[in-house]
């Protein structure tokens, strides 16, 4: 039989020399477990005699309690090792710079669309939209421009079948023609979209460009709400200061037209054209359906581009188009 006090030494030097909890564990059963020298002695207790019996039996207390106190140390220091050693490894590390994460943005066209549209939809406008391939009917027809006007020749117009009278819309009228002949009056929509002109690229043309048109139809509308409304536009889009002022034009489907020029200090004369408008001629509104002797309406078009480029000193219209990130993040 193993004495005691040998066996109690080798548990608690194995238990302080453990490696890990693990190692510790298999010590533990090792020395006090189902099959253990200890189990064994414990055993052996009924075949003593009863001073044998006492003896033994503080010896084997003295055992266990030795053992436990060994145990627990070495416990506590793993542990606590083994914390520390997740600690340092999950640790993190706060001085790191963070990664960069690219944040996107509207495209400047979309902003300053975005932009006139508030304007507007602030002034009671609604927003209508419609094809950009459109039928010659309504990008010419309905809006009083004759067979033989120069915008009709290819040299303007983009055609997808001239045999069916498919065009590429050439502005966004046809889609205040749509809303014309789709709604009854009082009428208040803004044009929003894209529009195309067999143009040759430079820095001030696109053969695709941008346009919201506005179109106002009721009883009682007159020029004065016109250059109400676009001054109003001006101001919220150029700065309170501005002065506007109407030239006499002409365009095919208003009559009187009007271009109109906002003060600009850029410019010699220190005007600048932004857009074209005038009272809808009556023509269009009854070939639309609209009885002009009870209403009368105007509209105007604006260039997107030209706003953006203007606002924010973009000098060449190829930028706007050319999705050249360096150029798009600055805005
Ligand atoms: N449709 C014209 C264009 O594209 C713009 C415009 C609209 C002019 C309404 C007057 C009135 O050039």
């Amino acid at each position: 039989m193993t004495e005691l006090p040998e066996l109690q030494a080798a548990a608690v030097a194995a238990a302080g020399a453990a490696a890990d909890l693990e190692e510790l564990d298999e010590v533990r059963v090792r020395f006090t477990g189902k099959r253990s020298p200890l189990a064994e002695l414990q055993q052996g207790m009924r075949d003593l005699s009863p001073d044998e019996r006492k003896a033994r039996g503080q010896q084997l207390n003295a055992f266990k309690a030795a053992f436990a106190a060994a145990y627990d140390a070495r416990h506590a220091e793993l542990a606590s090792a083994a914390l520390r050693a997740r600690l340092e490894t999950e640790r993190l590390d706060l001085t790191l710079p963070p990664r960069r994460v690219p944040v996107g943005r509207p495209h400047l066209l979309t902003q300053v669309e975005q932009e006139m549209l508030d304007v507007f939809v602030g002034l009671g406008f609604a927003v209508a939209e419609g094809p950009e391939v459109e039928s010659g009917t309504y990008n010419f027809d309905l809006l009083n421009i004759e067979p033989d006007h120069p915008a009709r020749q290819e040299m303007d117009t983009i055609y997808v079948s001239r045999e069916d009278d498919v065009v590429l819309r050439t502005h966004t009228s046809p889609v205040q023609a749509r809303v014309m002949t789709t709604q009854e009056p009082p009428i208040a929509v803004v044009c929003p979209g894209r529009v195309f002109r067999a143009d040759s690229v430079d820095a001030t043309h696109s053969p695709v460009f941008t346009q919201i048109e506005g179109l106002v139809v009721a009883e009682g509308i007159t020029m004065a709400h016109l250059r109400g409304t676009l001054l109003t536009f001006a101001r919220r889009l150029f700065g309170e200061d501005r002065q506007i002022r109407m030239r006499p034009s002409f365009f095919p489907f208003t009559e009187p037209s009007a271009e109109i020029d906002v003060t600009y200090e850029k410019h010699p004369s220190g005007w600048l054209e932004i857009l074209g408008s005038g009272m809808v001629d009556p023509n269009v509104l009854t070939a639309c359906g609209i009885d002009p002797l009870r209403y009368s309406g105007f509209a105007f078009g604006i260039g997107v581009e030209r706003v953006a480029m203007l606002r924010h000193g973009v000098t060449d219209i190829r930028d706007l188009f050319d999705s050249d990130v360096r150029f798009l993040t600055t805005f």
